[in-house]
Protein backbone atom coordinates (compact mmCIF):
# COMPACT_ATOMS: atom_id res chain seq x y z
CA UNK A 1 0.00 0.00 0.00
CA UNK A 2 2.29 2.31 0.98
CA UNK A 3 4.47 1.73 -1.76
CA UNK A 4 1.60 2.43 -4.37
CA UNK A 5 0.95 5.67 -2.60
CA UNK A 6 4.58 6.89 -3.00
CA UNK A 7 4.29 5.69 -6.89
CA UNK A 8 1.20 7.74 -7.41
CA UNK A 9 2.67 11.12 -5.58
CA UNK A 10 5.86 10.73 -5.79
CA UNK A 11 8.70 10.84 -3.17
CA UNK A 12 10.20 13.88 -1.68
CA UNK A 13 13.07 15.78 -3.90
CA UNK A 14 16.35 16.14 -2.27
CA UNK A 15 18.81 18.96 -2.76
CA UNK A 16 22.35 19.53 -2.39
CA UNK A 17 24.05 21.86 -0.75
CA UNK A 18 21.78 24.78 0.90
CA UNK A 19 18.99 23.72 -1.00
CA UNK A 20 17.81 27.20 -2.60
CA UNK A 21 18.08 25.51 -5.86
CA UNK A 22 15.05 23.94 -7.53
CA UNK A 23 15.19 20.18 -7.91
CA UNK A 24 15.87 18.76 -11.61
CA UNK A 25 14.62 15.83 -11.38
CA UNK A 26 11.37 14.18 -11.85
CA UNK A 27 10.89 13.32 -8.29
CA UNK A 28 6.95 11.98 -9.10
CA UNK A 29 8.19 9.41 -11.24
CA UNK A 30 10.11 7.72 -8.65
CA UNK A 31 8.96 4.32 -6.95
CA UNK A 32 9.24 4.20 -2.93
CA UNK A 33 13.09 3.54 -2.85
CA UNK A 34 13.55 6.18 -5.01
CA UNK A 35 14.39 4.54 -9.06
CA UNK A 36 12.63 5.23 -11.05
CA UNK A 37 12.77 4.50 -15.31
CA UNK A 38 15.25 5.72 -17.19
CA UNK A 39 13.33 6.66 -20.13
CA UNK A 40 15.83 6.26 -22.55
CA UNK A 41 14.14 7.55 -25.36
CA UNK A 42 13.34 10.79 -24.10
CA UNK A 43 17.12 11.58 -24.56
CA UNK A 44 17.42 14.05 -27.28
CA UNK A 45 20.37 14.19 -30.56
CA UNK A 46 21.32 16.83 -28.50
CA UNK A 47 21.49 14.81 -25.47
CA UNK A 48 23.37 12.47 -26.97
CA UNK A 49 26.21 15.04 -28.61
CA UNK A 50 26.73 16.12 -25.08
CA UNK A 51 26.95 13.20 -23.86
CA UNK A 52 30.08 11.83 -26.71
CA UNK A 53 31.53 15.54 -26.18
CA UNK A 54 32.19 14.87 -22.39
CA UNK A 55 32.88 11.49 -22.61
CA UNK A 56 35.55 11.98 -25.06
CA UNK A 57 37.09 14.84 -23.19
CA UNK A 58 38.21 12.90 -20.58
CA UNK A 59 38.23 9.54 -22.20
CA UNK A 60 41.78 11.42 -23.55
CA UNK A 61 43.41 12.52 -20.62
CA UNK A 62 43.00 9.06 -18.53
CA UNK A 63 46.51 7.47 -19.80
CA UNK A 64 49.18 8.77 -17.17
CA UNK A 65 45.63 10.21 -14.51
CA UNK A 66 43.38 7.23 -14.21
CA UNK A 67 44.34 4.02 -12.60
CA UNK A 68 44.67 0.84 -14.58
CA UNK A 69 41.58 -0.69 -13.35
CA UNK A 70 39.36 2.29 -14.43
CA UNK A 71 41.05 2.34 -17.99
CA UNK A 72 40.43 -0.91 -18.57
CA UNK A 73 36.71 -0.65 -16.96
CA UNK A 74 35.43 2.20 -19.08
CA UNK A 75 34.92 0.32 -22.55
CA UNK A 76 32.31 -1.67 -20.74
CA UNK A 77 29.94 1.81 -21.07
CA UNK A 78 29.79 1.21 -24.70
CA UNK A 79 29.95 3.17 -27.66
CA UNK A 80 30.59 6.93 -26.22
CA UNK A 81 28.27 8.64 -29.02
CA UNK A 82 25.19 7.46 -26.98
CA UNK A 83 23.82 7.76 -23.48
CA UNK A 84 23.83 4.30 -22.63
CA UNK A 85 21.08 1.89 -22.07
CA UNK A 86 20.95 1.45 -18.16
CA UNK A 87 19.50 -1.99 -18.13
CA UNK A 88 22.63 -3.11 -21.26
CA UNK A 89 25.10 -2.15 -19.04
CA UNK A 90 23.48 -4.08 -15.98
CA UNK A 91 23.65 -6.99 -17.82
CA UNK A 92 27.39 -6.88 -18.25
CA UNK A 93 27.78 -5.52 -15.33
CA UNK A 94 26.06 -8.35 -13.23
CA UNK A 95 27.94 -10.90 -15.16
CA UNK A 96 30.91 -9.74 -13.69
CA UNK A 97 30.58 -8.41 -10.16
CA UNK A 98 26.56 -8.76 -9.14
CA UNK A 99 26.35 -4.92 -9.38
CA UNK A 100 23.23 -3.50 -11.31
CA UNK A 101 22.93 0.32 -11.97
CA UNK A 102 18.90 1.90 -11.81
CA UNK A 103 17.95 4.85 -12.52
CA UNK A 104 16.94 7.67 -10.42
CA UNK A 105 15.19 11.82 -10.64
CA UNK A 106 18.80 12.86 -8.84
CA UNK A 107 19.69 13.34 -5.40
CA UNK A 108 18.14 10.84 -2.94
CA UNK A 109 18.49 10.66 0.76
CA UNK A 110 21.07 9.19 1.98
CA UNK A 111 18.98 5.84 3.70
CA UNK A 112 17.35 5.52 0.48
CA UNK A 113 21.27 5.18 -1.34
CA UNK A 114 22.98 3.38 1.32
CA UNK A 115 19.70 0.49 0.97
CA UNK A 116 20.41 0.25 -2.76
CA UNK A 117 24.37 -0.04 -2.69
CA UNK A 118 23.62 -2.57 0.15
CA UNK A 119 22.14 -4.47 -2.62
CA UNK A 120 24.22 -3.81 -5.20
CA UNK A 121 22.43 -1.93 -7.48
CA UNK A 122 23.88 1.80 -8.15
CA UNK A 123 21.76 4.94 -8.33
CA UNK A 124 22.48 6.81 -11.76
CA UNK A 125 20.61 10.01 -12.04
CA UNK A 126 18.48 10.00 -15.18
CA UNK A 127 19.28 13.67 -16.22
CA UNK A 128 21.95 15.28 -18.74
CA UNK A 129 23.84 19.04 -17.76
CA UNK A 130 22.95 21.56 -20.13
CA UNK A 131 25.34 22.72 -22.59
CA UNK A 132 26.03 25.52 -20.73
CA UNK A 133 27.78 23.41 -17.37
CA UNK A 134 29.62 21.61 -20.32
CA UNK A 135 32.99 22.50 -17.83
CA UNK A 136 31.35 21.90 -14.22
CA UNK A 137 27.91 21.13 -12.73
CA UNK A 138 27.28 20.96 -8.81
CA UNK A 139 25.24 17.78 -8.51
CA UNK A 140 25.81 14.68 -10.28
CA UNK A 141 24.48 14.10 -13.68
CA UNK A 142 24.11 11.10 -15.84
CA UNK A 143 27.98 12.11 -16.93
CA UNK A 144 29.13 12.05 -14.19
CA UNK A 145 27.53 9.09 -12.52
CA UNK A 146 28.03 6.65 -15.24
CA UNK A 147 31.34 7.51 -16.30
CA UNK A 148 32.62 8.48 -13.23
CA UNK A 149 31.21 5.45 -10.93
CA UNK A 150 30.14 2.89 -13.10
CA UNK A 151 33.98 1.57 -14.07
CA UNK A 152 35.24 0.61 -11.27
CA UNK A 153 32.56 -0.79 -10.37
CA UNK A 154 33.59 -4.16 -12.69
CA UNK A 155 36.68 -4.36 -9.87
CA UNK A 156 35.84 -7.14 -7.62
CA UNK A 157 37.83 -5.41 -4.29
CA UNK A 158 35.80 -2.32 -5.24
CA UNK A 159 32.65 -3.74 -5.93
CA UNK A 160 32.77 -5.10 -2.61
CA UNK A 161 33.95 -2.18 -1.03
CA UNK A 162 30.76 -0.20 -2.03
CA UNK A 163 28.38 -2.90 -1.21
CA UNK A 164 29.94 -2.64 2.31
CA UNK A 165 29.39 1.36 2.32
CA UNK A 166 26.23 0.83 1.79
CA UNK A 167 25.39 -1.27 5.03
CA UNK A 168 27.68 0.73 6.51
CA UNK A 169 26.17 3.86 5.86
CA UNK A 170 22.55 1.93 6.92
CA UNK A 171 24.39 1.56 10.32
CA UNK A 172 25.70 4.81 10.51
CA UNK A 173 21.95 6.21 10.16
CA UNK A 174 21.19 4.33 13.22
CA UNK A 175 24.22 5.60 15.20
CA UNK A 176 23.79 9.21 13.86
CA UNK A 177 27.18 8.82 12.59
CA UNK A 178 26.79 10.06 8.55
CA UNK A 179 28.13 12.94 8.44
CA UNK A 180 31.52 11.01 9.80
CA UNK A 181 30.82 8.15 7.26
CA UNK A 182 30.23 10.77 4.09
CA UNK A 183 33.75 12.28 4.72
CA UNK A 184 34.78 8.76 3.92
CA UNK A 185 32.81 8.40 0.88
CA UNK A 186 33.85 11.60 -0.49
CA UNK A 187 37.36 11.51 0.16
CA UNK A 188 37.96 7.74 -1.44
CA UNK A 189 34.41 6.77 -3.64
CA UNK A 190 34.56 10.43 -5.07
CA UNK A 191 37.90 12.19 -4.79
CA UNK A 192 40.55 9.01 -4.35
CA UNK A 193 43.92 8.88 -5.12
CA UNK A 194 45.72 5.50 -5.71
CA UNK A 195 49.31 4.53 -5.50
CA UNK A 196 50.98 2.96 -8.16
CA UNK A 197 54.95 1.75 -9.60
CA UNK A 198 53.98 4.84 -12.26
CA UNK A 199 52.93 7.48 -9.34
CA UNK A 200 49.88 8.25 -7.99
CA UNK A 201 46.51 8.02 -9.89
CA UNK A 202 42.99 8.73 -9.99
CA UNK A 203 40.41 6.52 -8.60
CA UNK A 204 37.55 8.86 -7.43
CA UNK A 205 34.71 9.82 -9.44
CA UNK A 206 34.27 13.27 -9.13
CA UNK A 207 37.93 13.11 -10.11
CA UNK A 208 37.75 11.41 -13.22
CA UNK A 209 34.52 13.05 -14.51
CA UNK A 210 35.84 16.49 -13.99
CA UNK A 211 37.96 18.06 -17.18
CA UNK A 212 40.35 19.91 -15.23
CA UNK A 213 40.26 18.29 -11.48
CA UNK A 214 41.72 15.21 -12.99
CA UNK A 215 45.14 16.60 -13.95
CA UNK A 216 45.25 18.79 -11.26
CA UNK A 217 44.31 16.45 -8.62
CA UNK A 218 47.53 14.10 -10.07
CA UNK A 219 50.01 16.31 -11.19
CA UNK A 220 50.09 20.05 -9.67
CA UNK A 221 52.34 20.48 -6.75
CA UNK A 222 49.70 22.55 -5.01
CA UNK A 223 46.95 20.02 -3.04
CA UNK A 224 47.88 17.83 0.10
CA UNK A 225 48.36 14.22 -0.66
CA UNK A 226 48.16 12.33 2.64
CA UNK A 227 48.32 8.43 2.83
CA UNK A 228 44.60 7.20 3.52
CA UNK A 229 44.18 6.38 7.27
CA UNK A 230 40.18 6.45 8.21
CA UNK A 231 40.18 8.51 11.01
CA UNK A 232 42.15 11.45 10.20
CA UNK A 233 39.42 11.04 7.14
CA UNK A 234 36.66 11.19 9.43
CA UNK A 235 38.22 13.78 11.02
CA UNK A 236 38.70 15.72 8.13
CA UNK A 237 36.21 18.61 6.27
CA UNK A 238 35.98 19.00 2.57
CA UNK A 239 34.51 21.61 0.30
CA UNK A 240 31.97 20.71 -2.47
CA UNK A 241 32.41 24.16 -4.80
CA UNK A 242 36.33 24.03 -5.11
CA UNK A 243 39.34 21.62 -6.14
CA UNK A 244 40.20 19.79 -3.40
CA UNK A 245 43.04 20.67 -0.61
CA UNK A 246 43.77 17.38 0.32
CA UNK A 247 43.64 13.97 -1.62
CA UNK A 248 43.84 10.43 1.04
CA UNK A 249 46.25 7.93 -1.56
CA UNK A 250 45.27 4.26 -0.93
CA UNK A 251 47.54 1.52 -1.71
CA UNK A 252 45.50 -1.07 -3.32
CA UNK A 253 41.67 -1.55 -3.35
CA UNK A 254 41.91 -4.16 -1.13
CA UNK A 255 43.98 -1.70 1.57
CA UNK A 256 40.61 0.07 1.35
CA UNK A 257 38.47 -2.94 1.94
CA UNK A 258 40.45 -4.14 4.86
CA UNK A 259 40.68 -0.82 6.56
CA UNK A 260 37.03 -0.38 6.44
CA UNK A 261 36.15 -4.02 7.37
CA UNK A 262 36.35 -3.27 11.31
CA UNK A 263 33.07 -2.86 13.41
CA UNK A 264 33.07 1.40 12.89
CA UNK A 265 31.40 1.80 15.85
CA UNK A 266 33.88 2.22 18.76
CA UNK A 267 35.77 4.02 15.61
CA UNK A 268 33.23 7.24 15.29
CA UNK A 269 33.34 7.18 19.35
CA UNK A 270 36.76 8.05 19.31
CA UNK A 271 36.63 10.79 16.19
CA UNK A 272 33.95 12.46 18.04
CA UNK A 273 36.58 12.67 20.63
CA UNK A 274 39.19 14.56 18.59
CA UNK A 275 39.07 17.88 16.59
CA UNK A 276 38.04 18.37 13.10
CA UNK A 277 40.57 19.41 10.83
CA UNK A 278 40.13 22.38 8.17
CA UNK A 279 40.39 20.90 4.34
CA UNK A 280 43.72 21.17 3.40
CA UNK A 281 45.36 21.62 6.88
CA UNK A 282 48.32 19.67 6.92
CA UNK A 283 48.99 18.02 10.47
CA UNK A 284 52.93 18.43 11.87
CA UNK A 285 54.70 16.18 10.84
CA UNK A 286 52.66 14.26 8.51
CA UNK A 287 54.00 12.69 5.49
CA UNK A 288 53.05 14.13 1.77
CA UNK A 289 52.75 12.35 -0.87
CA UNK A 290 54.74 13.63 -4.56
CA UNK A 291 52.26 14.25 -7.41
CA UNK A 292 51.92 11.42 -10.17
N1 LIG B 1 32.93 -1.55 8.76
C1 LIG B 1 31.98 -0.48 8.68
C2 LIG B 1 31.05 -0.47 9.91
O1 LIG B 1 31.10 -1.36 10.70
C3 LIG B 1 31.12 -0.59 7.44
C4 LIG B 1 31.80 0.02 6.27
C5 LIG B 1 32.50 -0.75 5.36
C6 LIG B 1 31.72 1.37 6.09
C7 LIG B 1 33.12 -0.15 4.28
C8 LIG B 1 32.32 1.95 5.00
C9 LIG B 1 33.03 1.20 4.10
O2 LIG B 1 30.27 0.43 10.07
CO1 LIG C 1 29.45 10.81 -7.34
Amino acid sequence: MLAEKAVNQGVAPVTYGQGDRPPRGDYAAARADYTCDQNWSAYTAADHDLYRRLYERQAAQLRDLACDEFIAAVEHLGAPDRIPRFEQLSETLRRRTGWEVVAVPGLIPEEAFFALLAQRRFPVTGWLRKPEEFDYIVEPDVFHDLFGHVPLLFDPVFADYMQAYGAGGLKASRLDACELLARLYWYTVEFGLIRTPQGVRAYGAGILSSAGELRYSVKSPEPSRVGFDLQRIMRTRYKIDTYQATYFVIDSFQQLFDATAPDFTPIYRAVRQLPEIEAGAVLPGEPLIAAG
